[in-house]
């Protein structure tokens, strides 16, 4: 099907945060296929563990059986989230159709018939009919009507309107917040907000879900961005980053949301999978063993110095190796011109160049990057002020 605005380049060969296409032409990798290859490319400790996985024959066996290498990842995944309760599927979608579940399911327990969930504007949670129903554009979901019903949606950042709906529904059982909405334009939350929607959850006794499916894994620093505020919440959808490369979800549980599904409830044919395990394991540990939450820091911090100053440029938000350059006019042109210099970014929200680099991404290679963006975006700014201009 037609659903994609390709570019006609082909990735064919990939080491560390370097790419080559099928003409051998080399690319500097800050977008690593939007927030997923963590560990960049080739990495030997994936690398290894993904062949002797093949080689012991066995990538899937199904969920009727124990897998070591699944009981492996989630005691991973337990230990970085805090959290103790581990859903595996296999995409961002699933994982937050498992969340939207797992709160009905939660009001339903409660006596609630209609439970509602207040989500945000501007947030992206997927393209199953539940997830773009929750996803805050218009654009996602039309042409996809009727929506799935029990959504209410407010401003980002804004407590007093969550506070107004507290108030007036009473069929609210959780909320569900992208901290750092990456499709939506990298629109960070206040730590403050998200430590006041928190205690709001608390004392309504409705479920903090935090969708980190772009923003976790290490990207921001820490390894979730609720860490940053310094809180558990109840549900926490995963995918992108998880396994470096491999396809795959979680939907993970603490808190309120602990026990809520039963056997029956849920279930995947491929979800926790032994390949996409071997994976998980093999990012995580690669991610702690090799310090790459701080190194995400400071290499964002070079790529964010290096743009905050340049002409034309209104704002760089995001924390860590998550970054949004804000351009004063729609720049989707930079994408080609980007490529043309070597260098692979990404455009979202028309005017925010959206930045994404492996986690392994080196302080000089995240200077490389500021040396290959800058210019095009100084050129962009020269030729994009005259219009400016003559439109006021
Ligand atoms: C925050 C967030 N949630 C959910 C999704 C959906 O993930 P997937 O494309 O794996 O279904 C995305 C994908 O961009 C995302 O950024």
């Amino acid at each position: 099907m037609n659903t994609y605005a390709r570019q006609s380049v082909a990735f064919v060969r990939g080491e560390g945060v370097w790419l080559w296409d099928e003409a051998g032409k080399k690319y500097l990798d800050a977008l690593a296929g939007i927030a997923v290859n963590t560990l960049g490319y080739g990495h030997p400790r994936l690398k290894n563990a993904l062949l002797e996985r093949v080689n012991s024959g066995v990538l899937h066996t199904s969920n009727l059986w124990r897998i070591p290498d699944q009981e492996k990842a989630a005691d991973r995944v337990a230990e970085i989230t805090g959290l103790d309760e581990i859903f595996f599927c296999n995409s961002g979608l699933e994982a937050n159709e498992a969340a939207i579940k797992v709160a009905r399911k939660y009001g339903h327990d409660r006596g609630v018939a209609e439970p509602a969930i207040i989500v945000m504007e501007k947030a992206f949670h997927g393209r199953s009919l539940a997830t773009l129903s929750a996803t805050g554009s218009r654009k996602v979901q039309a042409g996809f009507e009727p929506l799935v019903s029990g959504f209410v949606r407010v401003p980002l950042n804004d407590l007093e309107a969550i506070r107004q709906v507290a108030e007036h529904n009473k069929n609210v059982v959780a909320v569900f917040v992208e901290p750092i909405q990456g499709e939506g334009g990298i629109n960070v939350s206040r730590l403050e907000y998200l430590r006041g929607l928190k205690e709001i959850c608390e004392r309504k006794e409705w479920l903090f879900m935090s969708d980190e499916v772009q923003c976790g894994l290490g990207r921001t620093g820490k390894w979730f961005v609720y860490q940053h505020a310094g809180f558990l919440p109840d549900v926490v959808p995963l995918a992108k980053g998880l396994a470096s490369g491999v396809p795959v979800g979680a939907c993970v549980v603490g808190g309120r949301a602990r026990g809520v599904f039963k056997p029956g409830n849920h279930g995947s044919t491929f979800g926790g999978n032994p390949l996409a395990m071997t994976a998980v394991v093999a990012t995580i540990d690669a991610i702690k063993e090799e310090g790459l939450l701080g190194n995400a820091s400071r290499v964002g911090e070079v790529i964010r110095q290096g743009l905050a100053r340049l002409p034309g440029v209104s704002e760089v938000r995001g924390m860590g190796l998550m970054l949004g350059v804000e351009l004063a006019q729609p720049c989707g042109e930079l994408v080609r011109q980007a490529l043309d210099a070597g260098l692979v970014i990404n455009v979202t929200s028309e005017n925010v160049i959206r930045l994404l680099p492996p986690l392994v991404m080196t302080e000089a290679e995240g200077a490389l990057v500021v040396e290959r963006l800058a210019p095009l975006i100084r050129a962009f700014a020269e030729r994009a002020t005259p219009a400016t201009a003559a439109a006021r």
